[in-house]
């Protein structure tokens, strides 16, 4: 077999926020794939770091009276418990507040700027005045230039889906205080990723041959058509830089100017390395020189491939390094069919689920029981996890264990057959080895599993077929009852190989059990005969209902818990007379229908009954709202005298009044009403 070079990475957590069970996705995606290559004997490296710059980052930090180093500090302590917790097997967890970033990234800017990819020139963007600072795009709110809607961000409308840039939003203001921001030039520097068009396009569509001589696409089928549509539309440079006050590092010849987070961010991946390198002696060279006939794979979310499939490759290759072999997009987590809430409690935080006492490998086998290659969203199902790690992962794998250990211990003095007569099964098992490697190999988890639970089942049916318990009362039946628990606990093992990858816990328990070195995946080519083993000790529990609600509700409350920072909340609006606030007329309103827009992915349809008359409203509280037909028959509040707004999908005749606007708690809240009333009364 070829010996593989492989450097593997998860995207680097923003160190500004805990790690919830979409993270773990990815983690967990990646630590499997690198448990199997590193179990088939390859040279493989896993690295990841903290994203820990940017203006988010700082003012975080600020907001908590501490400085940036001190909140990036304490999270990424937080960030590492939670992954270790998980069983992610890092080879390195670093910073990108690192010496080693710092260096690379200024290696690369100048090899870029050398290279002619680098400009410069005068833009205009809002300024905070009493802040004295520029304001990323999320920083500024305002009302919508298109349909007036307030509080919208300075990049989209919530509720009409307009695009724009902050500086059309009507009355801005600074979200981070309050005041009115002024337009302000200032020089920021460009990556020039339109002159690497010709290298994209290829490089998008291209694949790399690796050492086994397997051809690797850089892209997955679907990445590669959403980068096709975006070479397409013309590559537009891409600023690189921020000015100061900015956490992170100042751009070399440039005082005051620092780089964009997204620049120094994937060059974490080169600075963990180099910091495993420098620790250990690997070659880094070997791994990122321009020739280099390692592989470079990246796992990542759908959500940030521009950053991974255009501006990575083309800045690695036009500082004189090699580009990825791969770029591994996966979907985003979904709770029981909806976004992750934090209303709902389905918002899990890793520390939540570890802390409920719920067992880490339960999580990792249902995670990797749903992924596939593909960039699909995926569902965690709460009662599907239950059953599914209750009746396949303890049911079908677990049980056999424990159906042969008793008999081989009490029976046999923990000695296994030195023969076996009936291979068949086991032969089966054997040979089974190459399909699920493949699957793994091509981050097919979910046909591995589920090839691996039909073998269970074949082993299970052999278990009823031979029936043991039977034999151990029949007289002269030992040679037979040892031979059938061999066979069983030589299945065990062999199953234990192929979900190692994912159990590596529990596989540890198995190989205590079983008495035996760290198993290798070759180790299913060969039998246990004659081998002593240890008493059978419970492996793992089945999932106790209970535990889902009190994770669920662990969730909920960590949410009152996090009171929100004074600067969250919006600004007060000037005061009013009660003759204004009559002006309002809010009233109560039954929803008869709601229902999704086709072609909106923020609206929802209400049919409103408001007693004296019944009423069309478009409402963009879908991401908050994911199952409108749940909506049907609640009261809400309606600003019912509102001017009638002609929108892209009729005319809504009013307004639904929503709780929202403090920053962090990122949720729409409907309004409702007791009990008694009625459709159409007023409110005030
Ligand atoms: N800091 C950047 C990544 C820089 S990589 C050089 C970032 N951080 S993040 O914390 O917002 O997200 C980290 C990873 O978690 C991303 O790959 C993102 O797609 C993934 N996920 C975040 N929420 C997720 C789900 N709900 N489901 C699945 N993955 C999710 O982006
Ligand atoms: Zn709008």
């Amino acid at each position: 077999m070829t010996k593989r070079k492989i450097l593997v990475t998860s995207a680097l957590p923003y160190a500004n926020g805990a790690i919830h069970l979409g993270h773990m996705v990815e983690h967990i995606q990646t630590d499997v794939w690198v448990r199997f290559q590193k179990m088939r004997g390859h040279d493989c490296h896993y690295v990841c770091a903290d994203d820990t710059h940017g203006s988010p980052i700082m003012l975080a930090a600020e907001k908590q009276g501490i400085t940036p180093e001190a909140l990036i500090a304490r999270v990424k302590d937080e960030h590492l418990a939670d992954f270790t917790g998980f069983h992610i097997g890092y080879d390195n967890y670093y910073s990108t507040n690192s010496p080693e970033n710092k260096t690379y990234a200024e290696t690369v800017y100048k090899a870029l700027r050398a290279d002619g990819k680098i400009s410069s020139r005068t833009i205009e963007q809002l300024y905070d005045p009493e802040k004295q600072m520029f304001l990323p795009d999320r920083f500024v709110k305002g009302e919508c230039p298109k349909c007036g809607a307030k509080d919208q961000y300075g990049d989209n409308c919530e509720v009409c889906g307009a695009t724009y840039s902050p500086t059309e939003l009507k009355n801005p203001y600074s979200a981070v205080s309050g005041a009115t921001p002024v337009l302000r030039t200032s020089e920021h520097y460009f990556f020039k990723l339109g002159d690497c068009a010709d290298f994209l396009k290829a490089w998008t569509a291209g694949s790399t041959l690796r050492a086994d001589g397997v051809a690797q696409p850089h892209l997955q089928a679907e990445s590669l058509n959403k980068m096709n549509e975006w070479i397409e539309g013309g590559l537009q440079d891409w600023d690189i830089s921020r000015d100061a006050p900015y956490f992170g590092f100042e751009i070399p010849d440039a005082p005051g100017k620092y780089f964009y987070v997204w620049l120094d961010a994937p060059i974490g991946y080169m600075a963990s390395f180099r910091n495993l390198c420098d620790r250990t002696g690997i070659d880094f060279d070997e791994y990122f020189k321009a020739d280099s006939s390692a592989e470079l794979y990246h796992f990542i979310g759908k959500d940030i491939l521009y950053f991974h499939a255009l501006f990575w490759p083309a800045m690695l290759k036009y500082a004189g390094y090699r580009a990825p072999t791969g770029v591994f997009a996966h979907g985003f987590l979904t709770v029981d069919g909806q976004k992750m809430s934090k209303s709902r409690g389905t918002f899990i935080t890793a520390k939540s689920y570890l802390e409920c006492g719920l067992n880490p490998e339960w999580m990792r086998y249902y995670i990797a029981a749903k992924l596939n290659a593909r960039i699909e969203d995926i569902d965690l199902s709460l009662d599907d996890f239950v059953a599914r790690v209750n009746s396949d992962l303890v049911g079908k794998f677990v049980n056999i264990a424990s159906r042969a250990a008793g008999f081989i211990a009490k029976r046999f003095g923990g000695k296994l057959a030195d023969g076996i007569s009936d291979l068949e099964l086991l032969a089966h098992l054997q040979a089974e080895a190459v399909n699920i490697a493949a699957a793994f190999e091509a981050r097919e988890y979910a046909k591995a599993l589920r090839d691996v639970m039909a073998l269970a089942d074949l082993v299970n049916a052999y278990v009823d077929a031979n029936k043991p318990w039977e034999l151990a009362r029949q007289e002269g039946q030992d040679g037979r009852l040892q031979e059938v628990c061999s066979v069983l606990i030589n299945a065990f093992r062999l199953l234990t190989i192929y979900l190692k990858p994912v159990l590596p816990k529990l596989a540890e328990g198995v190989e205590a059990f079983l008495n035996l070195e760290k198993l290798q995946w070759s180790d299913s080519e060969t039998l246990l005969l004659g081998h002593v083993i240890n008493p059978y000790q419970h492996l793992m529990q089945r999932i106790d209902p209970v535990l889902i609600e009190k994770l669920i509700e662990a969730n909920k409350q960590s949410m009152e818990q996090q009171a929100p920072a004074a600067a969250q909340y919006e600004p007060l609006a000037d005061t009013i007379t009660i003759d204004d606030f009559a002006k309002v007329d809010l009233r109560i309103g039954k929803v008869l229908d709601c229902k999704f827009i086709e072609g909106s992915d923020k609206l929802l349809q209400f049919t409103v009954d408001l007693g004296f008359e019944t009423r069309n409203i478009f409402s963009g509280i879908r991401k908050a709202y994911g199952e409108p037909e749940k909506l049907i028959g609640r009261n809400v509040v309606v600003v019912a005298n509102l001017a009638p707004r002609k929108m892209r999908f009729g005319v809504s005749a009013g307004m639904i009044v929503c709780g929202s606007g403090i920053e962090d708690s990122q949720g729409l809240f409907l309004l409702d009403a007791d009990e008694g009333v009625l459709p159409g009364m007023r409110v005030g």
